[in-house]
C-alpha cells in the first residue's frame, strides 16, 4: 500500500494527499495504536536513515521507536552542528548513498527545497520530518488525536494562534481536508503563505469546511473547540527572537483566551513550548490541555506513515 497512489511514495506535503488519502492515514495510525502487537514484524529487517539539519526530540524518539516497533531499525545522522546539507556533498550524492543501504529516509532541512530535492533524488521513499516551510507528521499527529478525541472533526471549529509557519501550514492544509472550520489569527506580516491559504480555500469548498485568516484574537477564539500555537520564532530564527516577542505579545494564549472557547474546547501546541510567551503556564499545563496526547500520537501516526511507505503492499486494502 501506498499513502499515494504513486511512483515515487514520498511524504514530503500533506498538500500531496487527497481527502480520503489523509484520512486513510489517520485510519490505519489509529488501528496501529489499538493493535501493537499485530505489527510488531510488520518492517522486520528495514532500516531508516534519519538526516536531521536541526535538532529533535519528540520527531527523532518517535521515528525511531515507531522502527523498532515495527521490527525494523533506524540510524540517525546529526547535522544540527555541521553546515547544512549539500555542503560535503550534494543532496543528490547523499540520497544516491542512502538509498543503497536503506528503505527510506527521514530529514529535518532548514530550506524547503533540499528535501524535495533529496525526495526527487531517492528511490526510496522520503519523509519530510520538519522544514521551514511544513511540518506533515506533526499536523498527522494534530488531526489524529482530533480524530480520537470527537469521532467526526468536519464542522469542529479549529484556531492557529501565532506565526503563519511550517506548523500552522500543514495543520491549515490537514484540517480543511478533513472538513474543519479552519482560522488563522496572526499580526500583520506573519500571514500563513499564500499559495498554502489558496489550496487551503480550494480543500475547504470540496470538503464543506472553511478557512479564515484574522488578526483579532477574541473573535478567533469565540467557540473555538480547539486552539493551537506555536513558538514566535522557529528553528534558523533565534536572532528574531527579541522582535518577534515584541510584534507577537498580543497573541498570547492565556486563561482569558480559553475561556471563549466551547466548553470542550482544548488547548494545542507541537511542543517544544515557552510558558509565559506563547501560551500562559496555566493553559499549557491545564485541563484543557491536549499536549502531551499529540506528542504520544506523533508515534502512532508516523507508524502509520512507515508501514504504509515502507510497508509496500503488506497493509490490506491495496493503495490507499
Ligand atoms: N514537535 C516536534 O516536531 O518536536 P521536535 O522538534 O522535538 O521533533
Ligand atoms: N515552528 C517550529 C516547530 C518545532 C517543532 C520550528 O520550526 O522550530
Amino acid at each position: 500500500m501506498c499513502i499515494r497512489d504513486s511512483s515515487t511514495p514520498d511524504l514530503i506535503s500533506l498538500g500531496d494527499l487527497g481527502p480520503a488519502e489523509l484520512r486513510r492515514v489517520i485510519d490505519v495510525a489509529c488501528e496501529i495504536k489499538a493493535d501493537q502487537l499485530g505489527y510488531s514484524d510488520f518492517l522486520k529487517g528495514k532500516r531508516l536513515a534519519m538526516v536531521f539539519e536541526k535538532e529533535s526530540l519528540r520527531t527523532r524518539f518517535t521515528f525511531d521507536i515507531g522502527m523498532q516497533d515495527l521490527g525494523g531499525s533506524a540510524v540517525f545522522l546529526d547535522l544540527s552542528q555541521a553546515a547544512r546539507m549539500g555542503a560535503r556533498e550534494s543532496v543528490r550524492d547523499m540520497a544516491k548513498n542512502l538509498e543503497r543501504w536503506t528503505h527510506g529516509i527521514v530529514a529535518r532541512t532548514y530550506r524547503h527545497r533540499t528535501i524535495v530535492e533529496l525526495a526527487q533524488s531517492a528511490e526510496v521513499p522520503v519523509i519530510n520530518g520538519l522544514s521551514d516551510l511544513l511540518h506533515p507528521c506533526q499536523a498527522l499527529a494534530d488531526t489524529m488525536t482530533l480524530v480520537e478525541r470527537w469521532g467526526t472533526v468536519a464542522g469542529r471549529k479549529l484556531v492557529f494562534v501565532g506565526d503563519g509557519n511550517n506548523t500552522c501550514h500543514s495543520l491549515v492544509t490537514a484540517a480543511t481536508k478533513l472538513g474543519m472550520n479552519v482560522f488563522v489569527c496572526a499580526p500583520e506580516g506573519y500571514e500563513p503563505d499564500a499559495e498554502i491559504e489558496r489550496a487551503a480555500i480550494a480543500a475547504a469548498a470540496e470538503t464543506g469546511g472553511s478557512y479564515t485568516l484574522t488578526s483579532d484574537l477574541m473573535e478567533a477564539a469565540d467557540q473555538a473547540d480547539a486552539i493551537y500555537t506555536d513558538v514566535w520564532a522557529s528553528m534558523g530564527q533565534e536572532e528574531e527572537t527579541e522582535e518577534r516577542a515584541a510584534i507577537f505579545s498580543d497573541y498570547s494564549i492565556t486563561e482569558a483566551v480559553m475561556e471563549a472557547t466551547s466548553p470542550d474546547g482544548v488547548f494545542m501546541h507541537c511542543l517544544p513550548a515557552h510558558r509565559g510567551h506563547e501560551v500562559s503556564r496555566g493553559v499549557i499545563d491545564g485541563p484543557q490541555s491536549i499536549v502531551f496526547d499529540i506528542a504520544e500520537n506523533r508515534l502512532h501516526a508516523q507508524k502509520a506513515v512507515l508501514a504504509m511507505l515502507l510497508g509496500g503492499d503488506k497493509t490490506e486494502g491495496g493503495n490507499a
